[in-house]
């Protein structure tokens, strides 16, 4: 096998989604929930977005123009009229890739749906041809009343993407449905709509973090994975528009639309891991599977008077060689190889002997690969396809040429 460059890694150190070079229209509405409109702007311009802000009068009610204009690409945008440009709404609507409104008042969604021009936010909307992201924001009974529920309907057969609201604290101290979704799961609607949709629909199962072996009641046997490129993994397959199922170990946030299935053992793993298998397009193993446990559990925990116990292991079945044997045709079957010594030998006889697709190999003795980091440097090797090498980089860029492989591989399979 040759070596080949991997995937240009030269850019900004990403852990999340990338938008480098694209224009996003912010449409920020006057609701209270107006401030957490900067925190998503300053998280798309991170991301390498241009941002453009736009306010309506009620918004600086709630938010001065001078914090957006500092946290954006641009200065605030309110008027129609006193702008420098004379028709700013459709040079808006014209530049943007995106246009996001954060928060979505009633009467945004509203006079949005009724197809209302009557300020620079809702003439730029009605100006545009680019994905259009609402995300709504009011008191429950109004987000619960009739008339915003239809316009929310009308707005989504149109194709306009809603960011359904959380349910949670509100402006008036009391609970309930309609407070604004947490920016990680808003930046992830603009991964989803701007992203390459090259996954769309398929079914991605995905595992994640090291399985705990118990030895007595509050002993187990583990491992150093934290579950971060498993996590990544799926945060990327949801981004690109797969339906993800991670099953995971570990305790870390939820990528937003992924659907989780909480394990702790290899056999809880396994029955997981068949259950969902059977119907998914893809399959990708990162976690850290125990290739040992005890072979029996001490129901309680055992007395440290009674000495060191004398521990019998047992294999753990190899989920992933299991799901070689029964591959059903077209699905594509991603291991990981964490290696100290012979990274590439030891990777490719596990690729061969697992029957899979793609395995990912990971040299987890080197400086910042592997275990823990948020980094990782990795091997990609197929069957029949030159090897390619990624360097030192964040988990997300490692997620994101995993699965360009994945979508080269079908490709590929189809033609
Ligand atoms: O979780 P992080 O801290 O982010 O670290 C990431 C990682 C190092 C865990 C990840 O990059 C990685 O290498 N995961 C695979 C770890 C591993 O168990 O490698 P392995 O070479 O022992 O196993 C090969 C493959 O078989 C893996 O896909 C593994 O999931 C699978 N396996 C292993 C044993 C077993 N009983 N059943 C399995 O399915």
């Amino acid at each position: 096998m040759s070596a080949l460059s991997g995937p240009d890694s030269s850019g900004p150190a990403l852990d999340g989604p990338s938008f480098s070079g694209r224009v996003i229209v912010v449409g920020v509405t006057g609701g209270i929930a107006a401030y957490k409109a900067v925190e998503v702007c300053r998280r798309l311009v991170d991301a390498g977005a241009h941002v453009v802000p736009v306010m309506t009068q009620d918004a600086e009610h709630f938010i001065g123009r001078t914090t957006l204009s500092a946290l954006c690409s641009e200065p605030v945008q309110t008027s129609l009229w006193d702008e420098d440009s004379p028709i700013p709404h459709t040079q808006l609507g014209q530049s943007a890739d995106l246009i996001l409104v954060v928060p979505a008042t009633a009467r945004l969604l509203g006079a949005y749906a009724g197809g209302l021009s009557t300020d620079l936010l809702t003439n730029t909307l009605l100006a545009t041809r680019a994905p259009v992201i609402v995300c709504p924001a009011m008191h429950t009974e109004m987000w619960e009343h009739p008339a915003v529920q239809d316009n929310v309907v009308l707005l989504r057969r149109r194709g306009v993407v809603v960011v359904d609201p959380d349910v949670g604290r509100l402006a008036g101290g009391d609970s309930g449905a309609g407070r604004l979704a947490s920016p990680e799961r808003i930046v992830a609607a603009v991964a989803r709509t701007l992203g390459p949709r090259d996954l769309a629909d398929l079914i991605v199962v995905v595992t994640a973090g090291g399985t705990r072996e118990p030895i007595d009641a509050v002993r187990v046997i583990a491992n150093r994975s934290s579950g971060k490129q498993g996590y990544a993994l799926a945060a990327e397959a949801a981004a690109r528009g797969a339906v993800v199922t991670l099953i995971s170990t570990v305790e870390l946030a939820t990528p937003p639309f992924v659907a989780l299935v909480k394990v702790e053992t290899a056999a809880q793993m396994q029955t997981a891991v068949e259950s969902l298998a059977a119907v998914a397009d893809v399959v990708i193993m990162a976690a850290a599977v125990a290739d040992f446990r005890p072979k029996a559990v001490a129901v309680n925990k055992l007395k440290k008077h009674d000495g060191p116990p004398d521990i019998i292991l047992e294999p753990t079945p190899d989920i992933l060689a299991g799901l070689g044997m029964v591959k059903p045709t077209g699905q594509i079957l991603v291991g990981f190889a964490a290696e100290t010594d012979d990274l590439v030998d030891n990777a490719e006889a596990k690729l061969r002997r697992k029957n899979l697709d793609l395995i990912v190999a990971n040299d987890v003795g080197a400086a910042g690969v592997g275990f823990q980091h948020d980094t990782n440097a990795v091997c990609l090797l197929r069957p029949d396809a030159p090897m390619v090498t990624i360097g030192l980089t964040d988990k997300r860029s490692i997620a994101r040429a995993v699965l360009d492989s994945v979508v080269d591989i079908r490709r590929g399979s189809r033609s």
